[in-house]
């Protein structure tokens, strides 16, 4: 404790030598780290400025900042009651305790000040003025979350350190959680903000203000691309005044201005804001147009669609909605590549493992809905061995329109059977799955592999539908663990290995057959599993290929992103003329207006043999 003359900056003119005695200051408590270097530890005469009240806590700002941009110069207090007797604009003294909180070891900690004493209330009346972020302070970085990712934050080994083990010092002009720890606590304003993503149940909404970004697509959301994961967003929580923020808010939507305080809550960092978001603005149009790629119903160009159906089985009340998309959306490919088929009776556990009702159900939506009188082919899987809801026994499957396509000389394999290529290139069994008893499928989904043809059988190719093992068990990508644990990218590694080979062994026959392979890969394709993919089998991204422009490759939105699980890779003989198109119907509308939870895309193809 050091006892001097202090002037209390906010006071004009009053000097209050010899009557107050400071303590330790809110810079130094929060320290240039993330951990405030008194944790644990009493801290007395601390001065600050009530900036906000919330149910909890109230948020003070030091009357006696640093220079230093790394240390923030607010700080949480919490206690139901302490700040009943207080107001925003009051400058207080108080005693207290150093705390370090987190709800979960996967969390980064928040300094606050736990059992508060007032010592005094020095005045009253002071303005409580925000920072606006980009204009009072530095931007925010765009790229880069941590200096423990080493460059970058979806890099393999991931956990390879923790926060809060190192406690590195801040450098926020680099590093966006860096930036947002330098403000925990902080009173600011996002100007002219809009959302990123759909809101959770409880509201809370990624956004960005009017600061400088990359990676914004022209919906308004920001995509990830290599070594580029958006901290410049921030997901605004609960309101402290206790209102709610909207659930239907959309990506793009304008917000206009959010004033709260800084904050850290469940794995992200957090502005509360004051009162709940209004949406301004609703972005237009609401709905994209339909796929411009149809069928020329011949080998100079089939379409082929692809699309994560979202754990649609008989009786699913999205059925008819998703039948809609296939015919409205995707305008009826010739093939599609479905993920996420459920066996008979859903989620019922049961020994039931055939989908022929789900999918003829499906079918019959399709066609009654004017589309074509789609053939289906798929494999049953060994009841509850794919992963997924219990009981639903999910799998891809392929829809075909009998009037263009045929399988080639079809030969069903059973569920534990591992096709194989034979010279030709033919198939072993056609459909049949990759290696369907390796170890590296436990709990999912197996591909499966075909071949089709015209039906005058002079022109055919090979396709793979995937659908790798999920991204569960993932750490927030603002949590401790640094890199980020991508949950499940060992699995989807050894996955997408199979599979590169079982294509390699395609193009080894044949260097210009024609093979695509598409699905849900649940990983971006410019980390290590699909680098490692792409290396192996030789196929190209098919967005490359296609030429669609970097920031629109996007099929799923999670976090602060718009990003892309599902892709088609194709090989050279299918290059020239390609087309992609992603569709952004359930990205773009709101939660509960979405169909899947992915979007779906469309390609067209030259299959004709040359
Ligand atoms: C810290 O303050 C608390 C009262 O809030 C007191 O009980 C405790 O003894 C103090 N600890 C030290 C080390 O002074
Ligand atoms: C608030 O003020 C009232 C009246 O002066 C007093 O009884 C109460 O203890 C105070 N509450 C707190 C939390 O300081
Ligand atoms: C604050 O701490 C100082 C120094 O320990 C102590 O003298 C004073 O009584 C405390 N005030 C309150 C309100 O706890
Ligand atoms: C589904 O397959 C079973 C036999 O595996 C058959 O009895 C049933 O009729 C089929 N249902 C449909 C709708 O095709
Ligand atoms: C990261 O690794 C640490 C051990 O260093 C472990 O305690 C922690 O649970 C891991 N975190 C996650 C999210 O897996
Ligand atoms: C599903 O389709 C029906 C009929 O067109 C429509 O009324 C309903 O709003 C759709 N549901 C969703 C979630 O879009």
């Amino acid at each position: 404790m050091k006892t001097h003359c202090v002037y209390v900056q906010l006071l004009a003119a009053a000097s209050f030598c010899g009557q107050l005695v400071s303590g330790e200051t809110v810079s130094e408590i929060n320290g240039n780290k993330y951990l405030s270097p008194y944790n644990g530890k009493n801290v007395t005469y601390v001065d600050g400025l009530i900036t906000a009240k919330g149910p909890n806590g109230i948020w003070i700002r030091s009357t006696t900042p640093d220079k230093d941009d790394r240390t923030s110069e607010s700080v949480y207090v919490f206690d139901k009651n302490f700040g009943k007797n207080l107001t925003v604009g009051d400058v207080i003294q108080l005693n207290g305790t150093v705390s370090e909180y987190r709800s979960s070891k996967a969390y980064v900690y928040l300094t606050e000040i736990v059992n508060p004493k007032l010592v005094r209330k020095v005045s009253s009346g002071h303005a409580a003025t925000p920072l606006v972020i980009g204009k009072d302070t530095i931007n925010p970085p765009t790229k880069a979350f941590s200096a423990l990712d080493d460059g970058d934050v979806f890099a393999v080994p991931n956990n390879a350190s923790l926060i809060s083990s190192t406690n590195p010092t801040l450098i926020p002009r680099n590093y966006g959680m860096d930036f947002w720890e330098s403000l925990s606590g902080e009173l600011v304003t996002v100007k002219g903000a809009h959302a990123l993503t759909k809101p959770n149940n409880y509201g809370d909404t990624w956004v960005i203000g009017d600061w400088k970004v990359t990676g914004l697509n022209s919906r308004g959301g920001l995509t990830t691309v290599d070594k580029d994961a958006n901290p410049e967003a921030i997901i605004i929580g609960s309101p402290l005044d206790g209102s709610k923020n909207p659930v239907i808010t959309r990506v793009g939507d304008v917000l206009g201005d959010i004033t709260g305080v800084v904050s850290y809550s469940f794995g992200y960092y957090t502005i509360l804001p004051l009162t709940a978001l209004k949406i301004a603005k609703g972005v237009e149009p609401a709905l994209p147009p339909p796929t411009s790629l149809v069928s020329d119903g011949d080998c100079g160009g089939i379409t082929v669609g692809s699309y994560n159906v979202e754990n649609l089985w008989a009786g699913s009340d999205h059925l008819v909605n998703m039948s809609a998309h296939i015919v409205d959306y995707l305008r009826g490919p010739d093939l599609v590549f479905v993920q996420e088929i459920q066996d008979n009776n859903g989620e019922k556990n049961d020994a039931v493992v055939s989908a022929n009702l789900t999918l003829s159900t499906l079918t019959s939506a399709i066609s009654s809905l004017g589309g074509p009188e789609y053939e289906f082919a798929q494999i049953d899987p060994v009841d509850d061995k794919n992963g997924g809801a219990p009981g639903g026994n999910i799998r891809t499957a392929y829809l075909y329109n009998p009037e263009i396509l045929r399988l080639r000389n079809p030969n069903f394999g059973s569920s534990t059977e591992a096709n194989q290529v034979l010279s030709g290139p033919e198939l072993k069994y056609n459909p049949g799955l990759i290696d369907p008893t390796n170890s590296a499928w436990t709990a999912s989904r197996k591909p499966l592999v075909a071949a089709f043809e015209t039906l005058d059988g002079k022109n055919s190719f090979f396709t793979i539908n995937v659908h790798y093992g999920s991204k569960g068990g993932s750490s927030s990508i603002e949590g401790d663990a640094r890199p980020p644990v991508n949950g499940g990218v060992d699995d989807r590694q050894d996955q997408m290995q199979l599979t590169a080979e079982f294509v390699a062994d395609i193009l080894a026959e044949d260097k210009n057959a024609k093979v695509i392979v598409a699905g849900d890969f649940n990983e971006f394709a410019f980390v290590e599993p699909l680098e490692n993919f792409k290396k192996i089998s030789n196929l190209k991204d098919l967005d490359e290929a296609a030429n669609v422009p970097e920031l629109e490759r996007f099929t799923y939105l999670f976090d602060m992103n718009s990003q892309e699980l599902d892709h088609m890779f194709i090989s050279q003989a299918l290059k020239p003329k390609a087309q992609y198109e992603h569709v952004h119907i359930n990205t773009w509308v709101t939660a509960a207006q979405q169909i899947s939870d992915h979007d779906p895309s469309v390609a067209k193809f030259n299959i004709c043999k040359r």
